[in-house]
């Protein structure tokens, strides 16, 4: 297993829509830990040249994430939230997007990581066809497929996994439930502690934990609840080698509350809160990619324009605790003060 071979016990979490870089993927790699480059919203081809790139820069293993797709929601279930937002797009002096409904390129990608494997293949937003998994692992890749429930993590141990990524409800960006159903929304999903006890006590394959992890401390709590790794994301959101914009580096080095939302992409996701999120939160539908693609100009306006209030900031709930400092370095600092806290619980554990 990859999980037994690295160095440091630090996972890159894959960071979509422009964080995730070669160089990000590289630097943590190189340091000991698993670089992660992000396959959702890229071309095909897009993903290849990243892929490229990143092993020309690599010693050690790459990681590569995929969109599972969902489905069409039902027609007209985007036009009222679209006329709502048609104010906010003229006073931007932009045009929304076309509410569609896509697969992220799936098979092209799947067919791209079976014909030219790298290390690990993780999935998220969905458990792929038993079919798909043989496939990537026949290919020479383990299959890692991120859970958020129970459920879901029995689920994908079932369909075939190498491991599971165990992502509790702090974790900044999408969720990555199997169903993304409004009616799931008022048990505010499982905390990363809570989901790691219950997935280990029903399964023994390998766990990643993933949420709300910005210090050497929760890397150590993790592994102590039985991850054989930490994946981390907003940690790394400021690392030079980031492609993160400037504004969302700005929002993170706050102390901003987070909330979980659909407004921006109708699927729920943990970001900073902003305006956006106050106003249109709650007239959301469950519409994934379509509300993705409905916001996508008023977001690029908002992102060249620096303002906060109209682009996704997403971030985890610990995103204060990030540092901006070279990745290689961050791995490092994390692994040490993990060390350092394993040792102090353990001497607590073992008084005198
Ligand atoms: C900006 C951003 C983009 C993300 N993109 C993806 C992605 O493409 N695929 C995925 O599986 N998870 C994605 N996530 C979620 C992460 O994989 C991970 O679960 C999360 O970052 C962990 O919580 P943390 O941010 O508090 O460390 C993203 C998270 C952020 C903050």
């Amino acid at each position: 297993m990859i999980l037994d071979r690295l160095a440091v016990p630090i996972v890159l979490a894959p960071l979509a829509g422009g964080p995730a870089t070669p160089e990000l993927a590289a630097a943590v790699s190189n340091a000991g830990g698993l670089g992660f480059l992000a396959g959702g919203y890229l071309s095909a081809p897009a993903l290849s040249d990243q892929i490229g790139q990143a092993r020309a820069l690599i010693s050690g293993p790459l990681g590569v994430n995929l969109f599972v797709p969902g489905h069409p929601a039902p027609e007209g279930s985007v036009s009222e939230y679209a006329a709502r937002l048609q104010a906010v797009a003229s006073r931007a002096g932009v045009e929304l997007g076309p509410a569609r409904f896509d697969d992220d390129e799936w098979p092209a990608k799947v067919a791209q990581v079976t014909a030219d494997p790298p290390a690990v293949v993780s999935f998220t937003f969905g458990c792929p066809d038993a079919a798909v998994i043989d496939a990537v692992r026949a290919a020479g890749s383990e299959a890692w497929i991120t859970v958020t429930t129970p459920a879901d993590a029995r689920l994908a141990a079932a369909a075939g996994a190498d491991v599971l990524v165990v992502q509790g409800s702090e974790a900044g960006g999408h969720r990555s439930s199997f169903t993304d159903d409004p009616a799931d929304d008022a048990s505010g999903g499982f905390g990363l502690l809570s989901l790691l006890q219950l997935v280990r006590s029903q399964t023994a394959l390998p766990l990643v934990a993933a949420g709300g992890i910005t210090t050497g401390a929760g890397v150590a709590a993790v592994l102590a609840a039985g991850a054989s790794a930490a994946q981390l994301g907003t940690a790394f959101l400021r690392c030079p080698e980031a492609g993160t914009t400037p504004v969302q580096r700005a929002a993170i080095a706050t102390a901003a509350p987070t909330a979980m939302t659909r407004a921006f992409t109708g699927r729920l996701a943990r970001g900073i809160r902003n305006r956006f999120m106050a106003e249109h939160d709650a007239y959301a539908p469950a519409a994934y990619p379509e509300v993705h693609y409905l916001t996508g100009p008023l977001r690029a306006t908002g992102r060249a324009a620096g303002d906060p209030d109209l682009v996704n900031l997403w971030a985890g709930q610990t995103h204060e605790l990030a540092r901006d400092m070279p990745a290689a370095q961050l791995v490092a600092a994390l692994a040490d003060d993990a060390r350092a806290a394993a040792a102090a619980a353990s001497a607590r554990l073992s008084p005198g």
